[in-house]
């Protein structure tokens, strides 16, 4: 083998690796619970996950800064709820959802989740009992059904589930105007073709590796929402109890994500749903509970009422946003 085909290999292989990562998100959580989760089987099936945090502060590894991420945070959410985190860039809201979702543990303080200390649990089945919806989820090398079938492996040849969950995530829409419909490669890998087929164009295989190579891109809210439709695959599989949403829906226009949380409420039962999300307006009647960050601390939470009655932080952010859709 030429140096350049073993460095093909290797790309290869190394894109492979991202695929079988797909949920590989940087845990820093520590990993001796024992407790399976949930613990409760048999019992009256659970309303969600349930969580309480008690002075958590939290501060980035090896970062510059030297005040805490978070800060004495302490709040309650009970199983079922419907919660919505609300505050401006930085104040700590995403490092909140990593470590409601234990991607981290806290620097102090302590996370009890269903009433046990978090660290009790095994970690693989909190992270198995938890979607997370974040900006930073990624497309595979693969096509659109897969992309999408891959929220639950052992489904992804169940076609109806991937359609279904693909309209759930709005992304059936731009998917039928694609030539090649679900059965799209995004970005196909040909390289390994590309050496021996090169200058070969009688080859029979010529024409296939011409046909990936008119690689088709598509927009970034098309991207969200396939990763979107790949979350609702992963509801498929029935053991989701937390739903983290933070602002996956950056890239979608207003109604996509308007049609988008509607879809993610539709399906919450047996779910809490924690979402962070700038665009909160239309949230505001479903949620429990609103909590507002400030600086890596919570300043203010409770009901949309009683905040506004407070006229505090949040009034503020309310009225911004309320102000922004007037115009
Ligand atoms: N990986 C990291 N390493 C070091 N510091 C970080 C890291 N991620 C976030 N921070 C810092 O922690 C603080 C809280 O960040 P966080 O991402 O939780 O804010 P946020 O409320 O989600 O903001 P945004 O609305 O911009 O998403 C910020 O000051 C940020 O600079
Ligand atoms: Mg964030």
């Amino acid at each position: 083998m030429t140096l350049s085909q073993a460095q093909v290999v290797n790309r290869s292989l190394s894109s492979l690796k991202n695929i079988y990562r797909s949920e590989d998100l940087p845990v820093t959580a520590m990993d001796k619970g024992i407790i399976p989760y949930p613990h409760n089987t048999g019992e009256k099936p659970s309303k969600g996950m349930s969580f309480d945090l008690s002075s958590v502060t939290f501060l980035y590894p090896g970062t510059q800064k030297t005040s805490p991420s978070l800060n004495a945070v302490s709040l309650k959410i009970q199983a079922g709820q419907l919660v919505v985190i609300v505050g401006a860039n930085g104040s700590g809201k995403s490092t909140l959802i990593r470590i409601l979702s234990r991607l981290y543990d806290p620097s102090s303080g302590t996370v009890h989740i269903d009433g046990r200390p978090s660290a009790e649990y095994i970690v693989s089945d909190l992270h198995e009992a938890t979607a997370l919806l974040s900006q930073d989820s990624q497309l595979y090398p693969l096509s659109l059904r897969e992309n999408i079938g891959l929220g639950y492996h052992a489904k992804v040849g169940d076609g109806s589930l991937v359609e279904q969950a693909a309209e759930q995530g709005g992304a059936t829409e731009f998917i039928s105007k694609l030539k090649d419909g679900m059965d799209t490669i995004l970005e196909p890998m040909i390289k390994p073709f590309e050496m021996n087929l090169y200058n070969k164009k009688s080859h029979f295989l010529y024409k296939e590796m011409e046909a990936l190579r008119k690689k088709i891109d598509i927009s970034g809210g098309e991207r969200q929402k396939v990763v979107a439709a790949r979350s609702f695959m992963r509801f498929q599989s029935g053991k989701i109890k937390f739903v983290a949403v933070d602002e996956p829906s950056s890239a979608l226009d207003a109604e996509a994500e308007h049609k988008l949380f509607e879809n993610l409420i539709k399906v919450r039962d047996g779910k809490t749903l924690v979402f962070v999300t700038h665009r909160f307006g239309h949230l505001t009647k479903y949620a429990d509970q609103i909590i507002c960050m400030k600086d890596g601390a919570i300043c203010e939470s409770g009901s949309h009422d009683e905040l506004m009655i407070k006229q505090g932080e949040y009034a503020k952010l309310y009225e911004i946003q309320a102000s922004a859709f007037a115009q």
